[in-house]
């Protein structure tokens, strides 16, 4: 996988729990250096390693951890390169998630050859949907619990996601999510 997970792994243990935690967490995991690089492809075991060091070492499960590194990703990494983009295919969490297969879609010419997963939106009322995702890998769905509340947070909304079921499907994985946007009085 890009260095997208790994990266805000990273930045996020540095920034919220200091060098000293990064540097144990990276000894615990075995990875051989901690300089990811967002533009290169990384063997997904790195990936998974880290998140379990991270559980170890700071004493969180390891869907607390994703669940972090996915709101730390939209709300630093991506709101700092990729605001402008996010914005000009949504212009609300929802409008983003429908348009997030084009997203990832569009920049498959600089990350070439890599697997973004696939969702699908199916409004139940109007503010809540039901968000289907489906990835090669497995694990993944609190990472994108992460993601979705911080999108929540990067278009000031409140926004609440549950898991409904996960399945492993074809060696990856398909769940679904129950996401409700709480709206303005008088909407
Ligand atoms: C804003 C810019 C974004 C960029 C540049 C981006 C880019 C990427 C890249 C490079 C990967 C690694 C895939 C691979 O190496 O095979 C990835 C994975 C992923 N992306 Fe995005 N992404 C963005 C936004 C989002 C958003 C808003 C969501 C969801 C709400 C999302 C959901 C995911 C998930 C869940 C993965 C993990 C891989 C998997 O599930 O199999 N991404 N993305």
């Amino acid at each position: 996988m890009y260095g997208m997970i790994h990266k805000a792994i990273r930045d996020m243990v540095k920034t919220v729990h200091g060098e000293e935690a990064w540097r144990a967490v990276l000894t615990e995991s075995g990875a051989a250096d901690g300089d990811f690089l967002s533009l290169r492809a990384y063997d997904d075991d790195i990936a998974y390693n880290l998140v379990g060091a991270c559980s170890t070492i700071l004493g969180a499960s390891p869907a607390a951890c994703l669940e972090d590194f996915g709101r730390f990703w939209i709300l630093v990494t991506a709101s700092q390169h990729y605001g402008d983009m996010m914005r000009s295919y949504g212009q609300d969490s929802f409008g983003l998630l429908n348009q997030m297969n084009e997203m990832h879609e569009r920049i498959s010419s600089t990350f070439s050859g890599y697997k973004p997963p696939h969702f699908t939106v199916e409004m139940r009322d109007k503010s809540t949907c039901s968000l289907h995702y489906r990835s090669v890998r497995q694990g993944l769905s609190p990472f994108v619990i992460g993601l979705v509340l911080g999108l929540g947070e990067f278009y000031g909304e409140a926004i609440s996601i549950d898991l409904e079921s996960t399945n492993s499907e074809g060696g990856g994985e398909y769940s679904v999510f129950k996401v409700t946007k709480t709206l303005p009085a008088g909407t």
